[in-house]
This record gives C-alpha cells, structure tokens and sequence, in this order.
C-alpha cells in the first residue's frame, strides 16, 4: 500500500450517511474516491460536489451522485489533497492546477480534511512551487511584476509548451520561492494584485490531515 492510498481510504471514515462532500482533485483523492465509489455502490447515500472536471469525469465513471456548488446550500465536509503541509496546518494546493475551485468549495464547507502522504509534511512552506492563478490577459505584466520582487514567476506549461489552461479558463504561473517566511504576508500580497484570480496558499483552511505512510499506516493532525 502507498502512503495516498492509506490515507485516501483513511479518509472514508470521516463522511456519513446522507452528507454532502466536497471532492478535491488529485491522485490521492483518487483513492478516496475509489473506497467512496465501493461504499455507493453498497447502498450509501451522498451528493458530491466537484472541485475540477478531472474529479467530475472520476466521479461520473464510478457513479458518484454529483451536483454543480451552485445546486447545494452548504457542504458537510470536503477531502482534498495538497502539496505540502507545515505543522499549523497551512498548505500549499494547486499542483494538479484546481486551486480556484478547490478554494471556492473549501470555503462552503463546514469542516475540511486534507490527505497526503508523508512526503507532503514539511518545516516551512515554499519548496513546491506556489501556484498563482492569473487573467490570461496581459499575464506577462503579472510576470514581469512577480520576477521584480524575486519569486521567479514560471508560466506552466502544458504538454503542447501552450501556457496551461485551468478549468476557469486562466493560466498559472509558479513560483520558485525555495522557502515562504511568512504565508500570511505574501498570500495578502497576493490576494491585492490585480489581474491574480487565486494562490495556492490555503492558509488555516483546514482541520485535519490524514498522512498515509507507505506501510499503510496513518497519523492524523488536527
Ligand atoms: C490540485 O490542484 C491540488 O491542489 C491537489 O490537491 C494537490 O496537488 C495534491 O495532489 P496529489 O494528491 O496528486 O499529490
């Protein structure tokens, strides 16, 4: 068993019957989605709402009940994976480029769980590279600002070398901050520059973390 599996499938114990679960995005809620698809399967009731097309289309090839955020008044819980994860429970999301989304449906919900293996625990945040979320137009001003103040700005790219697309239509680019001395202050920062949509800084957004450990063990963090 690897360490997402062991706490993707961990992660089922959180949710009951009859709720309404935000479902994150990612290989790790792969597994979480598996082990909820055998539970629907045997008769359990759920409604989940999507963070990206990727967990829509998953969810729909294993008949997972879905609806749009807009069809739900409030979600119960939500598992989502993340990057990385620093012993305050701050985070670093967006890898897998849903972060707009996996942001807007965290903040509908009412209680929120990452899963990750352990590869994803970390001192301080800022060895992933922090995802920002910008208006293709005039991205490259966006650029140019963020190389001026030294996180070296990186247009992702997609398997075409055409700047990547997220599911809102944006393009990201990634910074190569190496370490972020203080979250707070920079995702401030961020949430003010006109033409940035979203960051990839989900900072105190969650109120538990199940690790999986490749024996299949499982530490949890609240
Ligand atoms: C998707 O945009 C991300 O926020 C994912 O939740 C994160 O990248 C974790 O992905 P894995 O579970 O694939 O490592």
């Amino acid at each position: 068993m690897n360490g997402k599996r062991a706490a993707g499938r961990k992660a089922v114990e959180e949710i009951k019957d009859g709720m309404t679960i935000g479902l994150g995005t990612g290989s790790t809620v792969y597994y979480f989605l598996e082990a909820l698809a055998e539970k629907v399967a045997d008769g359990f009731h759920m409604t989940g709402v999507a963070t990206s097309q990727k967990t829509i289309d998953l969810a729909h090839q294993w008949n997972i009940p879905m609806q749009p955020l807009n069809a739900v008044k409030t979600i119960d819980i939500t598992i989502d994976g993340a990057d990385e994860v620093d012993a305050l429970l701050n985070g670093i999301k967006g890898g897998g480029g849903a972060l707009l989304y996996e942001k807007l449906v965290a903040k509908a919900s009412k209680r929120r769980v990452w899963i990750v293996d352990n590869s994803k625990k970390v001192e301080q945040l800022g060895t992933f590279p922090l995802p920002v979320e910008v208006v293709p137009f005039g991205w490259k001003h966006i650029e140019t600002y963020l190389e001026g103040k030294g996180y070296q700005p990186q247009v992702r790219r997609g398997d075409d070398n055409e700047p990547y697309i997220t599911d809102a239509k944006h393009y990201i680019l990634d910074l190569h901050l190496t370490s972020i001395a203080d979250p707070r202050a920079l995702a401030d920062e961020l949430d003010h520059l006109t033409g940035v949509v979203e960051h990839g800084l989900f900072l105190n957004m969650t109120d538990k973390v199940i690790i999986g450990y490749p024996d299949g063990q499982t530490e949890t963090l609240a």
